[in-house]
């Protein structure tokens, strides 16, 4: 009774010159066959058949997190042999949705209707009009303008050539006339192949009414077949994105100059600077201004929260009015506090930071508790790996580090504790005491500097 949504992926990709199969290349981040699946997966009670070439192993290893039915398509005879390969994964009951692996942006909507208008005669073909349609199958009609065949262009005269609206492969058709016209297939044809536009013919000798259904815009059909069309793909998802985010209330310097390649989620007058990359989940909380060239990856970031130029966050949850970069790098299972400040080239892994600490410049702090109001000076590094395991080092609430200090893990700096420069803390340090760890300071008098012989 429901939809069943068959996405054709056996094809080889030749002209993307990749080791890698064609539906497994990326736009916005995530592979082209994923993007079809998730669209398909919008349409309520839709289960997926992926059909899939020989030595399409690699596809099935990539995406093992698909609910989806997987079936070999060991030669690759055509469409409608394609199809035939997945008629045991639909019943007579359902609407079966024909996608393409290599047509990711389809809108949602555009599916939905497909689906829908299918009910109507059991048939709909998704067509769109297109200034070149070289290539393309075309759709001829007859004289009360409903569809009669699809013409592939190497079985075209030069007339049907001329045709405009072509077929974009996607269509739906109930499960019982389906199967009962894949049974009568053949490739007598210029390219010897298994067409599934053949059952259009088959329809019309039926009496079935064939509805035609077009997308909102050219993007959603259209096809990945080599790198260019990839890019052209990327950027018009990017620009998109884009623009919704501007409509959101965010300020964006550079609409063509910010790549989303995931979710999004934002808040209210967000400034992004140009080439800000965000990758999986983030949000973005009201007020955050983040700098140019900085790369944010499933990461929380609070309210008022600057980020200055040249940052890389990632897995990481920020607090609101914290202040980070420019050039600083915070990495996976890190936790900065309200308003923290975190400097030039200064890295933090998997450490929590309370609020109001400072660690302005050049510092490691890795596997590390920050009680508040910490201030770490320049230079400091914790030592938190021993060549073999990594252990913790806990600081204390008013902490006061001195620059150029390391403190070598496991250890504690107790509350309200004072580290002088320079020193090398390998014992807990007890709170409120100044701990220091320097050779004295000598002058040695009268000494002369050697000169050249
Ligand atoms: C097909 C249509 C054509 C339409 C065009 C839109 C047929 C006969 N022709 O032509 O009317 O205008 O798409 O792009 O259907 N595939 C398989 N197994 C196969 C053959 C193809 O999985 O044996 C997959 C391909 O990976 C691809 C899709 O089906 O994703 C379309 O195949 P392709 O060879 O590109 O079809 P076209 O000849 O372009
Ligand atoms: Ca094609």
């Amino acid at each position: 009774m429901g939809t069943t949504a068959i996405i054709l992926a056996a094809g080889k990709g030749t002209r993307m010159r990749s080791a890698l199969p064609k539906v497994l290349h990326k736009v916005a981040h995530m592979p082209l066959l994923e993007h079809v699946y998730h669209t398909a997966r919008t349409i309520p009670d839709c289960k997926v058949g992926i059909i899939y070439g020989h030595g399409g192993e690699l596809v099935r290893n990539e995406l093992t997190h698909l609910e989806a039915d997987w079936i070999e398509q060991r030669e690759q005879l055509g469409t409608g042999h394609a199809v035939q390969q997945a008629s045991p994964v639909f019943s007579d009951e359902d609407t079966v949705l024909i996608l393409y692996g290599d047509v990711p942006l389809t809108l949602p909507s555009t599916l939905t209707d497909l689906v829908n208008s299918s009910k109507k005669t059991g048939f709909s073909l998704l067509t769109v009009d297109l200034e070149n349609p070289a290539g393309y199958g075309r759709i001829v009609r007859n004289s009360n303008q409903l569809i009669d065949k699809i013409v592939e262009e190497k079985d075209a005269t030069d007339t049907i050539k001329e045709i405009c609206e072509v077929n974009t492969g996607m269509m739906a058709v109930s499960g019982k006339l389906l199967n009962k016209w894949l049974g009568k297939l053949n490739n007598n044809n210029a390219q010897g192949e298994y067409y599934l536009t053949d059952i259009v013919e088959m329809a019309v000798a039926d009496g079935v009414e064939i509805m035609a259904i077009q997308p909102e815009n050219e993007y959603e059909v259209m096809g990945v077949n080599n790198r260019k069309q990839l890019a052209e793909l990327e950027r018009y998802y990017q620009l998109k994105h884009a623009e919704e985010l501007m409509a959101a209330g965010v300020t964006l310097r550079d609409p063509a100059r910010v790549d989303v390649r995931g979710d999004l989620e934002v808040g209210q007058d967000i400034i992004i600077d140009i080439n800000v990359v965000f990758e999986g989940n983030v949000s973005l909380n009201n007020n955050v201004k983040i700098g140019p060239n900085t790369v944010i990856k499933n990461s929380e970031i609070g309210e008022n929260v600057e980020i200055l130029a040249n940052c890389v966050i990632e897995d990481a949850v920020i607090g609101n009015g914290t202040k980070i970069g420019p050039f600083a790098r915070i990495r996976p299972e890190t936790q900065l506090g309200e308003n923290v400040h975190v400097g030039n080239f200064v890295e933090i892994k998997k450490s929590i930071v309370a609020e109001g600490s400072k660690i302005n410049h050049l510092s490691y702090i890795g596997d590390t508790d920050i009680g508040k109001q910490v201030n770490i000076g320049a230079g400091t590094i914790t030592c938190n790996y021993d060549g073999a395991n990594k252990f913790r080092t806990v600081i204390g609430d008013n902490v006061f580090i001195g620059s150029d200090s390391q403190l070598v893990a496991p250890v504690e700096i107790e509350d309200g504790a004072t580290i002088a420069a320079g020193t090398t803390v390998t014992k807990n340090a007890p709170a409120e005491q100044l701990t220091i760890s320097r050779a004295k300071q000598v002058v040695i008098t009268g000494w002369k500097r050697p000169t050249k012989k």
